[in-house]
């Protein structure tokens, strides 16, 4: 089986749009009544593993003020979700009763790793919950389960790179790229960034 990587998003790319999401959403904080007066750090939650690089690289640009923490969801081995549901391993170590969060994902597909996130935090439940995620997977999520802030939208191909895994290889790279091999059929656009 050959396995073969093709850039979508160079890593100049992904920078300039991180920088601008972080603009984004210090706009929204610094536009809510609760953060004008109190200043209280929003909670930022990443979902680990995917998230890491992601969120390291987000939060150095913010300028409101936050704190970390991070949410451990149980991934998908392979290339397909199908039939599969995500559980919560480990919950956030912050109590979030009255707290702000902004919840942090690589990538939205089928959208199950947050609709389980945002049904599980309910109780007790944060004061606000808002959510940003790198890559969308466009079309794919249930209405009821969408991102505040996305970073890129793309096809419905398997990504690997910049906190992306397949079976725990490539997460490291610096820039995204879609993943295929021999077998694993893939829409073969010419779709792609920088
Ligand atoms: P969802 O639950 O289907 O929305 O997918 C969310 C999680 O599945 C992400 O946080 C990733 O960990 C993983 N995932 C979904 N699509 C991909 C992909 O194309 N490449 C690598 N991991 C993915
Ligand atoms: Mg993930």
């Amino acid at each position: 089986m050959a396995a073969h990587i093709r850039t979508i998003i160079a890593e100049s790319t992904l920078q300039k749009r991180i920088a601008e999401m972080a603009l984004e959403i210090d706009e929204y904080y610094l536009q809510q009544n609760w953060y004008q007066k109190t200043q209280e750090p929003v909670v930022v939650i990443g979902v680990l593993t995917g998230a890491v690089l992601f969120m390291a690289d987000l939060v150095k640009k913010l300028s409101i003020r936050v704190e970390l923490d991070f949410i451990r969801v149980s991934t998908y081995p392979g290339p397909t979700t199908i039939g599969k549901t995500p559980k919560i391993i480990t919950p956030p170590t912050s109590k979030l009763y009255d707290s702000h969060v902004l919840l942090v994902d690589d990538i939205l597909d089928s959208g199950k790793t947050l609709q389980i996130i945002q049904d599980s935090l309910v109780w007790p439940s944060p004061e606000s919950m808002q959510t940003a995620v790198l890559l969308r997977k466009q079309g794919k999520a249930p209405s009821n389960v969408t991102a505040d802030f996305v970073g890129f939208d793309i096809p419905d191909d398997f990504v690997v790179g910049y906190g992306l895994d397949y079976d725990g290889k490539y997460r490291t790279m610096p820039y995204v790229a879609v993943w295929s091999d021999d077998e694993f059929a893939t829409s073969q656009s010419n779709f792609g960034w920088g």
